[in-house]
């Protein structure tokens, strides 16, 4: 009959089915799952995917949720987005970034944005493909200071991974750390940046730029200030290595690290300045707090060091041209890029 116990068995039922069909609604039909991230914006090249790891919806979901999970690293405190968090443009916002075995990095933490259409990672270029990178990560001190076992172990009892991994990389694929490696470097090629206010103005529409704006883009572009000889192309850098007399004494040899030629001393690879408004603080080191200090840099000409590049003079910029300079820079910032809603979810 109806007593309590049959109502009440009803009635969980009932939330458990409708638990159910919300999973599946998540797991299944989510609208940011349909999206082909593999585009890439008016005016870039196709995104370079390698051939032994193409683009498909589920690798990206998977690296997706791989990029922001905890339980990769030893003791489940770090993942990538600690120190690549989508609101710092997949940067951070502390100068040296502390380690999970808590000491500070040297290195301020680059973007990832537009990552995949370089050869060379770090700031002193190192040639190592992604998918190596990040499988280095998983078990290195400065990063998860994990075991592939381990981290192997955690997938397969994990109430999604498995099915995921089998989603990704076809039916019977185990949840492998070189296949996670790879799901996070589809996921980490598909952060393409490249509709900006800046864009939208060279792709025909000319009121995307304030006229502060459009004065900071010719100051950029001139002979005077020479900025886009190395900040050049669509991804704002010459992905070559240059000394710019950042700071009074260089602790970092950058390039010469890779070549140990002496003439490499202390050149860093020039930055993209795609989303740099967000970014802060700057440079190798993370000295500089604010782009106002950079742009005041540079308009002194730098300090003295034997390998400073001779592009690198005193500019002599008015007040009114180093912030039309600044705004320009803020141009850069592509809030659609930003904004993406498959970021949302993670809590970064
Ligand atoms: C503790 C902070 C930290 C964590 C965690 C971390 N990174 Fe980084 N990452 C950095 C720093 C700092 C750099 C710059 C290193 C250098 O230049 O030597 C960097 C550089 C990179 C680069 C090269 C960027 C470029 O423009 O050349 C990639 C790609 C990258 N990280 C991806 C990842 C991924 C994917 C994860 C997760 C598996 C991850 N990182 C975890 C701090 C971190
Ligand atoms: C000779 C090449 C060169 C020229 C010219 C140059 N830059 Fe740079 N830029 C670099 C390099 C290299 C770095 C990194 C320096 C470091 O880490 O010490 C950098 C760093 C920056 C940064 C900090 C970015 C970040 O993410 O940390 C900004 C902003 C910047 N430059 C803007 C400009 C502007 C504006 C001009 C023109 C006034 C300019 N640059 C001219 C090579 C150059």
């Amino acid at each position: 009959m109806y007593n309590i116990k049959n109502i009440l068995f009803i009635f969980f039922s009932l939330c458990f089915l409708l638990v159910l069909s919300c999973e599946d609604k998540n797991s299944n039909t989510n609208p940011i799952d349909e999206i082909d991230y593999s585009k890439a914006p008016k005016g870039f090249p196709p995104i370079p995917f390698p051939k032994d790891n193409q683009y498909s919806p589920t690798k990206e979901k998977l690296g997706r949720y791989l990029f922001f999970e905890k339980i990769l690293s030893r003791d489940s405190t770090y993942s990538c987005a600690n120190c690549h968090n989508p609101r710092y443009a997949f940067a951070n916002n502390v100068p040296n970034p502390i380690t999970i075995n808590k000491f500070p990095l040297p290195r301020n933490v680059l973007s990832l944005v537009n990552v995949g259409y370089r050869k060379s990672l770090n700031w002193d270029g190192v040639e190592i493909t992604l998918e190596e990178a990040i499988y280095h990560d998983f078990t290195s001190p400065l990063f998860f200071d994990n075991d592939t076992n381990e981290i192997f172990q955690r997938l397969s009892s994990h109430p999604f991974y498995p099915k995921m991994f089998e989603a990704a990389f076809g039916k019977g694929s185990k949840p492998y750390p070189y296949l996670a490696a790879k799901a996070i470097a589809t996921f980490v090629r598909t952060l393409v940046s490249g509709t900006s206010s800046y864009d939208k103005f060279i792709n025909g529409d000319s009121s995307a730029l304030t006229e502060k704006q459009k004065l900071g883009m010719r100051l950029f572009f001139s002979e005077r200030t020479r900025c886009s000889e190395c900040h050049s192309g669509f991804l704002f850098t010459d992905l070559k290595y240059h000394n710019t007399g950042t700071t009074n004494h260089y602790f970092d040899f950058g390039r010469y690290y890779i070549t140990g030629d002496y003439k490499d001393r202390s050149k860093l690879k020039t930055p993209s300045l795609r989303n740099v408004e967000i970014t802060a603080p700057y440079i190798h080191d993370g000295t500089y707090q604010t782009l106002e200090k950079v742009i005041e840099n540079y308009n002194r000409g730098g300090f003295p060091f034997f390998n400073k590049d001779t592009t690198i003079k005193p500019l002599n910029l008015t007040n009114y041209e180093k912030e039309a300079l600044l705004e320009f820079l803020k141009s850069l910032t592509d809030w659609d890029f930003l904004n993406q809603p498959r970021f949302k979810t993670f809590g970064y």
